[in-house]
């Protein structure tokens, strides 16, 4: 078969997603051309990623002058939106990612996405971008991942997608006995390596809920469809029930490079040596439990203010990335964040017919007085 070298952007190139996504691209000379790396601070994986893939344009928060190694500095929306570019993939974290992913949509351009917190922010609008521009959102995660290729191939409607969890770190703990926990704590996966938030995010739940706004949007389907099962093995990355009953299942690795070739290399399947392989004869137990919602403050608050809409989603994405920084910072406890959380949301005016704009000021809005809030409690307690 004869293929056309993607010319690609990666945003968030030194993170987990990011550097994974270079994995893959190292696997494959001939298929890929890195035009566009954009990272935040770190200067030293940035600068090493820019010698050995060359792009023509680079951005960063870092120290990197313009030049270096033949690269130009431009901001990220210009990269992601320039003409010869025809993929790029969205993994910033948190809502810093929303002005490249949506400036890459409306200049036509394919999205692949792991930066979940970009689809949370504006779910509608990132679909009315991608539909005007004629790009398609092809989901970098796991769970959105599994259900679009359980969708591949169908011509009826899903009557119902069952997103799977892991539990996160304290899955078998009560939310009350989780006060004292530590970020280190915190940060320890039973079964996924991630950049920090995300990994805090799964730890509250926060993330589960993200991931069932996340596919709302993207499978154009009510929440009241949507159900989450606590399944600790990882295996099964998420189902789809359709009308007569069946049950599609994805199945994977606990791995994110099948999932970010399926993406980058979509609708193609190619072997890679470098994959890790799931041996159907090893996997032993499979288990689906039922999730009590009530145990998971973060993921009720989160379900509760996406159902809303408006700005109210933007709001909970920067409310969550300040109340996640907080607690990696040591500044306030594990089981103080959805309350933080709570209070900016319940500050809010939401604004109904919203712009991207309204979306990303809200989003900063939120992140300052989240901060801010924290602030003036500590200074009068
Ligand atoms: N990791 C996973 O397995 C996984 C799975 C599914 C979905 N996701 C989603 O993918 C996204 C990335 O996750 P991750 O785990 O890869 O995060 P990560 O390891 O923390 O990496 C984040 C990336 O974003 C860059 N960045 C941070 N702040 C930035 C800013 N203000 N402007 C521009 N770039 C900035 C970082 O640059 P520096 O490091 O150079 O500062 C880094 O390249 C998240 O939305 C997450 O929810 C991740």
């Amino acid at each position: 078969m004869e293929h056309v070298i993607k010319k690609i952007v990666i945003l968030g190139s030194t993170g987990s997603v990011g550097t994974q996504t270079l994995d893959i691209v190292r696997a494959f000379p001939e298929l890929f051309e890195v035009v566009g790396l954009c990272n935040g601070r770190n200067t030293d994986l940035f600068k090493k990623q820019i010698d050995e893939f060359k792009p023509a344009y680079f951005n960063t928060l870092g120290e990197v002058e313009s030049g270096y190694g033949g690269a130009k500095f431009a901001p990220a929306e210009e990269i992601a939106s320039l003409p010869e570019v025809d993929l790029v993939m969205a993994a910033t974290v948190g809502c810093a990612g929303m002005p490249p992913a949506i400036a890459a949509l409306r200049a036509g351009k394919d999205l692949a996405l792991a930066n979940k917190e970009v689809i949370v922010m504006a779910g509608s609008l990132l679909i009315d971008a991608a539909r005007a521009g004629g790009s398609k959102i092809l989901p970098a995660d796991s769970e959105p991942s599994a259900i679009s290729q359980c969708l591949e191939g169908e011509a009826s409607d899903p009557s119902r997608l069952i997103i799977t969890a892991s539990g996160g770190a304290f899955r078998d703990r009560t939310w009350d006995s989780l006060a004292h926990v530590t970020p280190e704590q915190a940060l320890k996966h039973p079964t996924w390596t991630m950049g920090p938030k995300i990994t805090i995010d799964s730890a509250t739940l926060m993330n589960k809920a993200f991931e069932v706004i996340e596919s709302r949007w993207m499978f154009d389907i009510p929440f009241a469809q949507i159900d989450v099962t606590i399944h600790r093995q990882s295996i099964v990355h998420s189902m789809v029930e359709f009308e007569d009953g069946t049950l599609k299942a994805q199945l994977g690795p606990t791995s994110m490079l099948q999932v970010i070739q399926h993406a980058l290399l979509y609708p193609e399947r190619h072997a890679n040596s470098n994959l890790p392989k799931l041996d159907a004869m090893k996997m032993g137990s499979l288990t689906f439990e039922e999730m009590d919602q009530s145990l998971y403050p973060c993921f009720e608050l989160a379900l509760e203010y996406g159902k809303k809409g408006g700005t109210y989603p933007a709001v909970l994405a920067g409310a969550d990335e300040a109340a996640v920084q907080l607690f990696l910072d040591g500044k306030i406890k594990f089981t103080e964040m959805p309350d933080l959380v709570a209070k900016t949301l319940s500050a809010h005016e939401s604004i109904t017919a919203a712009s991207v704009e309204d979306t990303i000021d809200a989003a900063r809005w939120a992140t300052e007085t989240t901060l801010i809030r924290h602030n003036q409690t500590t200074i009068l307690s």
